[in-house]
């Protein structure tokens, strides 16, 4: 460890070259700016080198490159070398097709990594560090969660070797942090590749088709739960491994489950064929879902109960991108012993590039601890004042009026039936929309949801929308644990709509009677608070439908001027940046409020 002493240290922390690249810079031991690449350069889950990204962070703070205290890259190059290297002998001959790819992968970017850095940014080499990838999971969750003392659990695809950490964080009060790992799992055994396998035979794209198998798996029985545990089984110890004869992903780039798999499950579902879920075909695809989802659940609460009683702690960080699975992170809150458990707005890699940056801050540098603010709002901000002139030009007037009449016309907007583009402050950071770049709606009628799906999304019917809330109204609506409201602060758990309001709520109650509900506090978004009061002083009910602003296929959108061209191109019928709102012509929905009350 080196230290350093207490002055404005600037570090830039990088994800990149795998998955959903990003930048964050943090100064003085706090986050001042974090975007993904996908935002700014709008093609989704771009994985290149971030360069787009570190300019906005430093642009930001007028900074230059050469202002840099460190740069502090996600995982460890060489060891990933080192697993691949490893694992391509270990199998050869079958994969000595994927090999020359994956060297190819290695050589042109991933090991050179320090020389791309160096020579992108025009930084030493001798600033530039690495972070062990698990690690960076481990301090993007436990360095940014409000709590001193916490057990820690990541689980991803795969990093550098680690698959799965288990370890401990503390925030001691001499200003010093520790984060100790206990144990970890290795490739080839992993949760994730395991839930990317099924993602990839039931005809989802992989890495981002996880979702998919979450939401279908609630219109599935799981049935299928004794096959599934043949291809991951149980060891002594309660982890787990992978039965290698059913995948293909250690030795093949093309595929990822085996002949044997196949043979077990039956026919994968091809990608360009609906789901049909009323057809037996289409009901084997949702039991298989429903089965991974729910092996993938027991394991998790198995793990983490061991590691409760293991630390004794009451406080869990989860990071990594299995932290995505809300339906398993309700799980585990409820049946693992821990009381609260903190997942961060990126759970996923794009986090890492905080995580690594803040990584480097407390225990490289062993920099004194600092709180960080506790929400996801650190890329781009949206100007009003472009949006205003976009419209002009494009001959639609914009309104520009002050906050408190313009929440309450939006609210009446919203209860007419109209569906809101809702821009606000800061982009956040992460794959959730948290209400800064939010499509929001009346949550009450499934054919808004239909509607949605069809004008808007145009996305696959069985995938459910989320409701926000105020914090202080959740419990009535939804069934919340102990702990529930933190889960749900970033979207990050599926509750149980309350029974007596699944009809009144259909539009965001998934087919199970679940929702993966965001609880608002009125400090982390007060405008956004206020518009959920006044509507709820219209229908009777402060909740909202809200989604991500984006088209299929389309990253969210960043600024004001793809939040119009968004607008433009589907049924959004109102959209706001700000003070300004931008109206389509000829809006005819008729007031739907008599059905809401
Ligand atoms: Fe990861």
């Amino acid at each position: 460890m080196t230290s350093i002493g207490n002055f404005d240290m600037k570090i830039l922390g990088i994800s990149a070259h795998y998955h959903d690249s990003a930048a964050a810079l943090v100064i003085d031991g706090i986050p001042v700016a974090a975007v993904q690449q996908e935002r700014l350069s709008r093609r989704k889950n771009d994985a290149s080198f971030p360069l787009a990204a570190i300019e906005w962070c430093l642009e930001q703070h007028g900074l230059e490159p050469d202002d840099l205290d460190a740069v502090v890259f996600y995982e460890r190059p060489s060891l990933k070398f080192d697993r691949i290297l490893t694992s391509a002998l270990r199998s050869f001959p079958q994969s000595w097709r994927a090999f020359p790819k994956a060297m190819k992968n290695m050589l042109g970017e991933k090991l050179w990594v320090r020389g791309i850095i160096s020579s992108q940014l025009g930084v030493p080499g001798r600033k530039i560090l690495f972070a062990e990838h698990h690690l960076s999971h481990a301090a993007a969750a436990f360095l940014t969660a409000p709590c001193r003392h916490a057990a820690i659990l990541t689980a991803d695809g795969v990093g550098e070797w680690a698959t799965l950490t288990v370890g401990e964080g503390v925030k001691r009060s001499d200003g010093s942090t520790k984060i100790r790992l206990l144990r970890e799992l290795r490739f080839p055994h992993s949760l994730g590749l395991f839930y990317s396998t099924f993602t990839a035979y039931l005809g989802f794209a992989v890495n981002e088709g996880e979702y998919k198998v979450m939401g279908l798996a609630a219109y599935g029985t799981p049935n299928r739960v004794d096959d599934v545990r043949r291809v991951i089984r149980r060891t002594a110890d309660g982890a787990f491994e992978l039965e290698l004869g059913y995948f293909d992903f250690h030795s093949s780039v093309e595929s990822s489950f085996s002949q044997r798999f196949v043979d077990l499950f039956g026919p994968p579902r091809s990608p360009y064929e609906p789901i049909d879920l009323t057809s037996s075909e289409g009901r084997r695809f949702a039991d298989i879902a429903a089965s991974a989802q729910r092996v993938l659940e027991d394991i998790l609460v198995d793990i983490t109960r061991t590691l409760q009683q293991e630390t004794g702690l009451t406080d869990l960080c989860l990071g990594g991108g299995v932290a995505l699975n809300g339906v398993a992170n309700m799980r585990i809150l409820t049946e693992s012993g821990f009381e609260r458990l903190f997942v961060p707005p990126a759970p996923g890699d794009a986090g890492c590039a905080l995580g690594a940056a803040l990584f480097a801050d407390r225990i490289h540098f062993g920099r004194p601890d600092r709180d960080v603010p506790d929400h996801p709002f650190w890329g781009p901000a949206v100007d009003p004042d472009a949006l205003a002139r976009l419209a002009q030009e494009d001959g639609l007037g914009a309104e520009r009026t002050d906050d408190d009449r313009l929440i309450e016309e939006v609210a009446d907007d919203l209860a007419r039936g109209l569906i809101v583009g809702w821009m606000d402050g800061a982009l956040e950071f992460g794959p959730r929309a948290l209400g800064h770049r939010s499509i929001l709606a009346a949550p009450h009628d499934a054919a808004m949801r239909d509607r949605l799906n069809r004008d808007i999304k145009y996305r696959e019917e069985f995938r459910p929308f989320a409701p926000v809330v105020p914090v202080e109204h959740a419990d009535l609506y939804f069934e919340m644990p102990p702990g529930g409201a933190r889960l749900a602060r970033f979207m990050s758990g599926v509750f149980p709509v309350r029974a007596e309001w699944r009809d009144r709520l259909a539009a965001v109650t998934h087919v199970d009677g679940t929702a993966r509900v965001q609880l608002l506090d009125a400090a982390m978004e007060p405008r956004l608070y206020k518009l959920l009061e006044a509507y709820g002083r219209r229908s009777g009910m402060p909740v909202l439908l809200n989604t991500s602003f984006n088209l299929a296929g389309e990253p969210i959108v960043n600024s004001v001027a793809e939040g119009y061209s968004t607008f433009r191109r589907c049924g959004i019928d109102l959209l706001v940046a700000g003070d300004c709102r931008v109206r389509k012509r000829g809006q005819t929905h008729e007031t739907r409020l008599e059905d809401v009350a």
